[in-house]
């Protein structure tokens, strides 16, 4: 991890890297989203362009400062990600989803404000594309890493999504865990890789979790 600090060892690679939740707008003043902070995918790019990689950071909105010497793209749906997650694919190498992707949308975006009524509100929610799925399909020889955040059986599902999304390496991510997963500044994952190697990492920054993460980039890329 020493000699990554000081070495451009990504140089001449292009990472495409997403980060923080989306929303989904139900009318003007409301959404639905989830608990991401962006904390994982900023540390990433930050990482990433320290390292001497080329750098797009597709983020959902956060808190966060956008890290300098990165190309940021800030979009609020899984829509809008989409669109520009695949804008920027063709000409990326390495390919990172940390992003929280809501699974759903409303089926309609009320123009004017609901206004409340007696009784309860039903919502109507529809599928929203997997971005990384569809990524999976078109890979070729590009490196892809996507996030699996977990509260069940951890490994399982996570070798499920290394599987059906076609993508090199899972960073399994048990949120239900301390130290683990959504606004925190730490994280304990598992690396899952399609040879069915599964890899331990200890609680530590996400910021040197950056690091291990592209450490692996690297080696899956034979470099
Ligand atoms: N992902 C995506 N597009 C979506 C949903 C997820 O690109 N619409 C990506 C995430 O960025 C992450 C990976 O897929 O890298 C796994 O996300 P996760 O939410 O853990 O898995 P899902 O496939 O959405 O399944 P579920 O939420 O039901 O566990
Ligand atoms: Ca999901």
């Amino acid at each position: 991890a020493l000699a990554a600090l000081t070495t451009k060892d990504l140089a001449g690679e292009h990472i495409l890297i997403t980060a923080g939740p989306t929303r989904e707008e139900l009318d003007p003043v409301r959404f639905i989203s989830n608990h991401s902070s962006g904390k994982m995918g900023y540390a990433i790019a930050k990482a990433a362009r320290r390292r001497g990689a080329a750098v797009t950071l597709v983020t959902g909105p956060t808190c966060l400062t956008e890290p300098c010497g990165v190309a940021t793209i800030q979009v609020t749906s899984a829509e809008e990600m989409r669109q520009a997650v695949m804008a920027a694919f063709p000409a990326s190498t390495i390919i990172i989803k940390a992003a929280a992707v809501a699974d759903y949308r409303p089926v309609a975006r009320a123009v004017a404000k609901i206004k409340k009524t007696a009784g309860s509100l039903s919502l109507e929610l529809e599928k929203n594309p997997d971005i990384l799925f569809e990524l999976g399909k078109i890979k070729a020889d590009k490196i892809l890493i996507g996030f699996a955040a977990e509260t069940g059986d951890l490994l399982d599902n996570a070798a499920k999504k290394l599987t059906v999304k076609n993508v090199d390496m899972i960073v399994a991510n048990d949120i239900g865990a301390e130290g683990a997963g959504f606004n925190v500044d730490t994280n304990i994952v598992k690396l899952l890789f399609k040879d069915g190697r599964v890899e331990d990492v200890p609680l530590m920054g996400k910021q040197e979790l950056a690091d291990v993460l592209l450490d692996r980039a690297v080696k899956l890329k034979g470099r």
